[in-house]
């Protein structure tokens, strides 16, 4: 018999909220390290893996940024992006659209042009292997100033056509979303997509802004709209996508338990929630293990989890009739997975 999380996992997904700097894995970042010159602050990658205990995002950032420092070539870019989508092919991902931070490379002398050819050059080599699509989403880090992140936009104009959208992440609370509303009125004349981080720890506030003054297509998170019942309505109503990440929330002490995870009241709320990885080497697991914790959780049930793999593709940045072709895919296997012979 299929378990919950079996039947989960095998549904054909798509991930939209995956900062591809949080894929790194110690393993990795050992090689690279030494394929670097570069001395680690830690011995093993037993005691990198002890050192991810956080108790809020902030605690994660700072590792998560020195992690960072590894990242030098255009060749590292590439095998952080092969690896990230060949192990998200391995837990039916057949889209992903994958944050990058240009800043935290661009401010220790990496060329932008070397972290996005670096990037999509792996992304496109799993595409060939795995045929896993994917979309580059630029971030811009929010502890950062405002000029800061027009020079980020500036960078970006020769890398256009490879980047789909803008998103705003790094420690949120002091860093409203109304600090960006001019950079992400500049995105979007230049036809970017808008995403935004916002609700993970800030208030309900932050997530109003985010939808009146950048204008979003999808809010990363939102988990804290919850306690705005007129917010939750109007993410409803405007069908929003939410990209939610429950690892990432009982990693960083935004839920209790994963019992406790709002999951099943975002979907009792109508909401189009998503489960996503978020930064699976620190959080502990890529996109299926975020299915299957909630699996273990006992809040959703079967219909649940269709529903869930279904709003990820609609919420996707792809065309209508990719959109369309992925979601045929997804009703085909959920007849396998039932046994219907017929489908
Ligand atoms: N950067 C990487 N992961 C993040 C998260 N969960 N929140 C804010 N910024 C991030
Ligand atoms: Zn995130």
């Amino acid at each position: 018999m299929t378990t919950l999380a079996d039947f989960a996992a095998a549904l054909p997904k798509a991930e939209l909220h995956l900062h591809i700097e949080g894929s790194l894995e110690p393993e990795l970042m050992f090689a690279l390290a030494q394929r670097n010159g570069i001395a680690l602050s830690y011995a093993s990658v037993e005691e990198i893996r002890a050192a991810y205990n956080f108790t809020r995002l902030q605690d994660f950032l700072d590792i998560y940024y020195q992690g960072a420092d590894v990242l030098r070539t255009r060749q590292d870019f590439h095998d952080l992006a092969f690896a990230y989508a060949e192990r998200a092919a391995a837990d039916s991902v057949r889209h992903a659209e994958i944050f990058f931070d240009p800043q935290t490379h661009t401010d220790r002398g990496i060329d932008f042009g070397v972290v996005i050819e670096g990037l999509h050059s792996g992304l496109e080599a799993a595409r060939e292997r795995f045929g896993i699509t994917s979309r580059l989403i630029l971030c811009i880090l929010r502890h950062l100033d405002e000029a800061a992140a027009f020079a980020t936009l500036e960078a970006a104009k020769p890398w256009l056509n490879r980047i789909a959208g803008i998103g705003l992440d790094s420690s949120e609370v002091g860093h409203p979303p109304e600090k960006f509303a001019r950079v992400f009125a500049a995105a979007a004349d230049l036809g970017l997509k808008r995403v935004a981080h916002a609700g993970e720890e800030g208030p309900p506030d932050y997530v109003w802004q985010a939808l009146d003054l950048l204008a979003i297509d999808r809010l990363d998170h939102g988990n804290r709209a919850l306690e705005d019942p007129v917010l939750t309505a109007r993410l409803a109503r405007e069908a929003m996508t939410l990209t939610v990440c429950p690892l990432s929330n009982l990693k960083l002490c935004v839920v209790e338990s994963m019992d406790a995870h709002p999951m099943r009241r975002m979907l009792d709320a109508g909401l189009r929630a998503t489960v996503n990885s978020d930064d699976p080497a620190y959080f502990g697991g890529y996109v299926n293990d975020n299915y299957r914790a909630l699996a273990a959780s006992g809040q959703l049930t079967q219909a649940d989890f269709v529903t869930l793999a279904r709003n990820s593709f609609l919420g996707a940045f792809l065309p209508d009739e990719t959109i369309a072709a992925h979601l045929a895919e997804l009703d085909a296997t959920v007849a396998r997975l039932n046994g219907d012979v017929s489908a």
